[in-house]
């Protein structure tokens, strides 16, 4: 049975959790399904983005399945929490920026896919958490890795270790969430998603790979990897096309080459 469904919605991709029943928690077998959907989303080259959500109007991801967790070996847990961060880490590499649709529940690994996202979109009931400690257990699939580069470690040691909920407009607050959609969670990720996506594919993956070396780099190494970055950005026909529109007062047309 197939517990994530891809396909194409418009100029995008759209993977869905699928297993509303269990709140979209995620198994091993579907962790192995999204990563090999990441794949074929990377093979796709005529998808501007990837929107990734849950089935249901209930939750996102409730986190790892915990009826799965209980009675394993200490080396089955560690290949299943480096499961987690490979498939997720493929969010990184893809050629298009993702944008999590989060629409109700994100807690623990479901938080942790969001958090792996290029962009967070939460609809109003969305609730955010990390709530392993809870469980006797801590982030396993990036959550505290990726939670204090994007909201600080205060805030995010806050958050791991209270275990609290975030709703969505504190979310918003503390920039866990780009945005909180008013009304369809999937028409404003659309909205969301074409503000960037009508832009040269290489000037977006470069500006992506920049920012992610940021991250791991000293200022004046990330320096020096946005100026080669930016050399190479210079030297595509869309850096091209994208000035001489500007002095010709026209909208380029950008090929992503
Ligand atoms: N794993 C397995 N099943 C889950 C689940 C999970 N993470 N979350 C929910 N479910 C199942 C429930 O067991 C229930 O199934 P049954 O009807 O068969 O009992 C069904 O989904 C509906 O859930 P609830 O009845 O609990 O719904 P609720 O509205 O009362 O509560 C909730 C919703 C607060 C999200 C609650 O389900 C909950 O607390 N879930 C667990 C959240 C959690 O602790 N996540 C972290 C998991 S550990 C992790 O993710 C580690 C990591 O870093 C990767």
């Amino acid at each position: 049975m197939t517990m994530v469904t891809l396909e194409r919605h418009a100029e995008f991709a759209l993977l869905i959790l699928n297993r509303p029943e269990a709140l979209n928690a995620l198994s091993f077998a579907m962790l192995a399904e999204i990563g090999a959907l990441f794949d074929e989303v990377a093979s796709w080259n005529d998808v501007r983005g990837l929107l990734v959500t849950g089935a249901g109007d209930k939750a996102f991801c409730a986190g790892a399945n915990i009826k799965e967790l209980r009675n394993r070996s200490l080396a089955d847990q560690k290949a299943g929490a480096e499961l987690g961060q490979s498939v997720f880490a493929k969010l990184d590499a893809l050629p298009v920026p993702s944008v999590a649709l989060v629409n109700g529940y994100a807690l623990g690994g479901g938080s942790e896919l969001a958090l792996a996202c290029t962009f967070r979109i939460a609809s109003p009931n969305a609730v955010f958490g990390l709530p392993e400690v809870k469980l006797g257990l801590i982030p396993g699939y990036g959550g505290t890795q990726r939670l204090p580069r994007l909201i600080g470690e205060g805030r995010a040691l806050e958050l791991i270790l209270t275990g609290r909920n975030v709703k969505a407009d504190e979310a918003e607050r503390i920039g866990l969430v780009n945005a909180v959609a008013q009304g369809d969670l999937l028409e404003e990720g659309l909205a969301f998603a074409r503000r960037f996506s009508r832009h040269g594919l290489l000037a977006l993956q470069f500006a992506r790979r920049a920012v992610q070396r940021a991250q791991d780099l000293p200022l004046h190494e990330g320096l020096r990897v946005e100026a080669d970055l930016s050399t190479l950005a210079y030297r595509t026909a869309d850096a091209e096309e994208g000035m001489a529109a500007f002095e010709e007062k026209r909208k380029p047309e950008f090929k992503d080459g």
